[in-house]
């Protein structure tokens, strides 16, 4: 191998890097799947459920994903979800995305679903989970192990969550895990310190989001580090103003999943590279991930792409991100080492073949 070090240039003019990012076996944890919703399928099940949308054609829905900032964001994707509604509309949703992770080489996937965001719009709980359930099942077929992460909506109260736990008593051993999104501003995760007790009780495990440059992002996190003891922390690259935090979240070998394609778009154009390249470089646990797909405009690889670019980073950190997605999730040490090894096996066979 002459140069193992791809940077922009080499990435415009060579395809074999498009397929080592894209082949590059890896794990996805922080996947919203209500924010996989891609405008086709969004007029499909419009038609299908007799809903009148604003717009009539997948141009004019891309069009209409105009945000700035996390709010401007949230109000776009919940105000999809309303074409969400039966069982099999849920199933859809969850097949069309892991037939994308299949492509992306995603061999395992933590995928996030916001209960709230349905049954507060009278959608049964079972109705929701049964559907991504089944999508699940089918997507072993593919070779992609997918569980699920059960969200709380910060802006709703704790006794919602606590209603929301209740509802999910009856697929307690279908969920891997909590975690915490919406609007963070005033929502603290302290709000929600019992509920994550509980959870715990339950044998569930923990993550939470602490979104970029909120008003009290480093507040968030050190409350997720230092009281709530959550496993991830969910983006949470302002960690990096701290280093007293750093050094704590390295010792604890709490990860982070950051979205680097989602952060240019709710931070003013910023991905954050530069933050997951020092926290990385500081043994802080990153890996990449894509959020909401088809509101962002890019998959797990394709954000795996644009970190690559914008921080000329080399095969061997690429590869280091995608061990980081297996070594962060909530699966046995025995499957993480096989899915790390898979990784070594995949890099050493392309540099074999530059
Ligand atoms: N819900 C879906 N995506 C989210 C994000 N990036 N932050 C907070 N809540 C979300
Ligand atoms: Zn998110």
């Amino acid at each position: 191998m002459a140069d193992s070090h791809l940077n922009a240039k080499e990435y415009v003019c060579n395809s074999q890097h498009v397929s080592f990012v894209w082949g590059l076996p890896k794990a996805e944890l922080h996947l919203h799947i209500e924010g996989t919703l891609e405008p086709e399928l969004k007029l499909k099940l419009a038609a299908r459920n007799h809903i009148d949308l604003p717009e009539s054609n997948i141009e004019d829905i891309r069009a209409s994903y105009k945000f700035s900032d996390l709010p401007s964001f949230l109000a776009v994707y919940y105000k999809g979800m309303e074409c969400l509604i039966h069982e099999e509309d849920f199933y859809d949703l969850a097949w069309e995305y892991l037939k994308r992770a299949k492509a992306n080489n995603v061999r395992h996937v933590e995928m996030f679903f916001d209960p709230q965001a349905h049954t507060s719009r009278g959608i049964a709980f079972s109705t929701v989970i049964e559907g991504l359930l089944r999508a699940i099942e089918d997507a072993k077929a593919l070779g992609v192990d997918a569980r699920l992460v059960m969200c709380f909506l910060r802006d709703f109260s704790a006794e919602s969550a606590r209603q929301t736990i209740e509802a999910a008593l009856p697929y307690k051993d279908n969920i891997i895990g909590v975690g915490l999104d919406s609007d963070e501003h005033n929502n603290p995760p302290m709000k929600f310190f019992n509920i994550f007790a509980r959870a715990r009780e339950l044998g569930w495990h923990v993550t939470a989001h602490a979104d970029v440059d909120q008003v009290d992002s480093i507040s968030h996190i050190k409350e997720l580090l230092e009281v709530i003891e959550s496993e991830r922390i969910d983006h949470g690259t302002n960690l990096v103003e701290d280093s007293d935090l750093v050094s704590y979240a390295s010792a604890q070998h709490t990860g982070l999943t950051s979205c680097p394609i989602s952060n240019s778009f709710c931070s003013g154009g910023d991905m954050k590279t530069k933050e997951v390249r020092e926290l990385l470089n500081s043994g802080v646990q990153v890996c990449i991930n894509s959020d909401d797909p088809a509101y962002f405009g890019g998959y797990v690889s394709d954000n795996i792409w644009a970190f690559a670019e914008h921080e000329h980073a080399s095969i061997e950190t690429l590869a280091l991100l995608c061990k980081n997605s297996f070594k962060m999730s909530w699966i046995s040490d025995v499957q993480k080492e096989l899915w790390c090894q898979e990784v070594d096996d995949f890099v050493a066979a392309f540099s074999q073949a530059q």
